[in-house]
């Protein structure tokens, strides 16, 4: 037990490199969540009826929700087979994989939101990477094409949701990570305009969705056809003028991807700034794993988002590769300290329990009292991308 808290007290502080024995417990507490997951999510698989994703989980009553696969989540699942399957090479884990792919692939056609990168390149994107497979890659284009039919040239963004009663040109932060399907296809074959897309798209963004502290907005509202912007507001924060949590990770995930593809020196200085937004906020509880929002009413007597933390721990370890010195060792023990915390009794499901989920406690979107202190798909998958990045690049 003294061991163990001195082991986590190192793991949480100190430089972004680990040495000796902290660096072989780090390798170990990722060996032990890889070998959680493969069996958890064979108990996740089980509890998915064929046709459909998994969505979340009610401990309350026992219920599994599922969705059909134009839900923006339905890539999530996949991919994060295939980081289970990358590290443990275990083939009912990939069965499972190419299941759920090819009900998924339809989905290369969809026009309907701007999620298509979500749904089609962190399923698609990872099972190219892997099984080099030439079909997946031809899903990935496809899939890019289709996301590119909702860009509108005169406002030079990608509209992210359909015109509605509240927004008429609505853009949100999250689409900064659709945005690597069009980088990746473009890089690998696909059509040039795809990258010009999204640079266009990004650089509207960084324009238009930030604050002075570098925070982020959830929703600017743009004249599609003037590219004027008519109001900036939220859907799923605490408020209009708040900085709600997942939207941050979004926005420094967005941005070091960004840098990776372009090494345009003004992507990798906004990541830095949203970086430092986010580590230096005096609401950051001591864990690393944010509440809801930053601005959340209530704090600290409120809700966590695991998702939000799995997200940002994910992308400050790719800030982390693009940094140096001080900044790489603050970027990367951050991140590590968030990824100690998500695999403790806090955050992560005892085997067997949540659903077959393996994090607990995320919040989808508390004012529409949607998905509240459950466990869901994307936190699962970007803490076993952080697990994967931070083993590749760490250790
Ligand atoms: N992209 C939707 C969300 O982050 O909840």
């Amino acid at each position: 037990m003294k061991n163990t808290l001195l082991f986590l007290i190192m793991l949480c502080t100190g430089s972004g490199f680990l040495k000796g024995q902290d660096r072989s417990q780090m390798k170990q507490l990722i060996d032990d969540q890889f070998h959680f997951a493969e069996e958890q999510y064979k108990v996740l698989a089980k509890n998915v009826p064929a046709g459909v994703m998994p969505k979340t989980y009610y401990a309350k009553s026992g219920k599994i929700e599922t969705s059909d696969t134009k839900w923006w989540c339905s890539g999530f699942y996949p991919g994060s087979l295939l980081y289970i399957y990358e590290y443990t090479g275990d083939t009912a884990i990939l069965s499972e994989t190419k299941r759920r792919l090819s009900i998924l692939e339809k989905e290369k056609h969809y026009t309907g939101n701007h999620d298509l990168g979500f749904m089609m390149f962190c399923s698609f994107g990872n099972a190219y990477r892997i099984l080099k497979d030439e079909k997946y890659k031809a899903v990935i284009d496809t899939s890019a094409g289709s996301l590119a039919t909702r860009y509108h040239p005169a406002a030079g963004v990608i509209q992210s949701w359909n015109s509605s009663k509240t927004w008429k040109g609505p853009v949100i932060i999250d689409n900064m990570m659709n945005l690597e399907l069009l980088l990746w296809a473009s890089a690998h074959g696909g059509d040039s305009k795809y990258k010009q897309i999204a640079v266009s798209h990004a650089n509207k963004t960084l324009k238009n969705h930030f604050r002075s502290d570098y925070s982020s907005y959830h929703v600017v509202d743009y004249d599609m056809l003037t590219g004027k912007v008519i109001r900036r507001g939220t859907a799923q924060g605490a408020a209009d003028e708040s900085a709600w949590s997942r939207g941050q990770g979004w926005a420094l995930y967005g941005y070091t991807m960004m840098y990776r593809f372009t090494k345009d020196q003004k992507y990798l200085d906004q990541a830095i700034h949203i970086a430092d937004f986010i580590l230096k906020h005096p609401n950051l509880p001591a864990d690393g794993i944010p509440y809801w929002d930053f601005n959340a009413p209530g704090i600290p007597d409120t809700y966590r988002d695991v998702s939000a933390g799995a997200v940002i721990s994910s992308a400050l370890l790719e800030l982390g590769q693009y940094s140096t010195g001080r900044s790489k060792d603050r970027f990367v023990s951050a991140a590590r300290k968030m990824i100690v915390s998500l695999s403790s009794g806090q955050y992560r499901s005892k085997p067997g329990e949540n659903g077959g989920f393996l994090l607990l406690h995320s919040v989808g979107a508390l004012p529409l009292k949607s998905e509240v202190d459950v466990p869901l798909t994307y936190a699962d998958y970007y803490f076993l991308e952080a697990l994967a990045r931070y083993k590749k690049w760490y250790l």
